[in-house]
């Protein structure tokens, strides 16, 4: 048993406008209201609706993270949000490195090398996402991939504030798929980045949140996410209902 707290957060992607994103954040506090002592809850909506959210979830204690960051803190770069610019907005924490930005967006681990870091600095919680390709895990290469992704994009975090970063493990072929990895599946890629967390620092690898992603449901999330060592759970599509995903936040304690 762990003293982890577990962390259970929606990632909207490009969904929800603004009212959408308030009755949301109006409607999920009293669902988690009995969890939140026990599971940390966050709300990653897109950019234009992160001030609503922030404004409509009001005193309740659920965090709320964009889904993108830029590296440098501002310049000459169009279309990009800096992490102070997030943290002067209220907002907690930022995804980087999600399967989609990595794909369709040519998201590079020299990128999130700097933006890990850059997230810390303004005071936001990193959460960064690391996942083998179907066509990666058929190769035999998941432990390699996450080799690869975990030490480059942690690099230049101090070993001290390796802790303050979340870790989402989210194999890309059950992402948006219906395809859940199996908690064995999931269990052993957690357990493989926790230890190359620990080559870093012992004290780190016991204390940071590891959790999983790729096609959390209400109806399959007690059985993936119980086993030890599973920190809770990004969710995508089922993030978008406020009783799925209250149900999925139960499941996480
Ligand atoms: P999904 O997405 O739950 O829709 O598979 C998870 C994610 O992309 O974070």
């Amino acid at each position: 048993m762990t003293n982890r707290t577990p962390i259970c957060a929606a990632n909207w992607k490009m969904h929800k406008t603004r009212p959408e994103a308030a009755a949301f954040a109006v409607a999920l506090p009293p669902l988690v209201a009995g969890e939140l002592e026990r599971v940390e809850v966050w709300v990653c909506p897109p950019f234009t609706a992160l001030a609503t959210t922030t404004e409509a979830l009001g005193e309740a204690a659920i965090r709320v993270a964009a889904q993108n960051m830029h590296f440098e803190d501002s310049g000459a770069f169009t279309g990009e949000v800096s992490a102070p610019m997030l943290a002067e907005l209220g907002v907690d924490g930022a995804i980087v490195g999600h399967s989609e930005r990595r794909q369709l967006f040519a998201e590079t681990d020299e990128a999130l090398a700097r933006k890990v870091p850059a997230a810390l600095a303004a005071g936001l919680v990193p959460i960064l996402c690391v996942g083998e390709t179907l066509e990666q895990r058929e190769a035999g290469d998941t432990e390699a991939t996450l080799r690869r992704q975990v030490e480059a994009d942690l690099v230049d975090v101090a070993d001290d504030d390796l802790e303050r970063v979340v870790i989402a493990y989210e194999p890309v072929w059950a992402i948006g798929t219906g395809r859940n990895a199996t908690s064995e599946q999931a269990v052993e890629a957690i357990e493989f980045i926790r230890a190359l967390v620990a080559v870093r620092s012992d004290a780190a690898a016991e204390a940071i949140r590891i959790v999983y992603g790729g096609s959390v449901k209400p109806g399959n999330a007690a059985d993936v996410l119980s086993p030890n060592g599973i920190d809770g759970a990004l969710v995508g599509g089922a993030s978008l209902d406020p009783n799925d995903f209250a149900a999925i936040v139960a499941a996480c304690r």
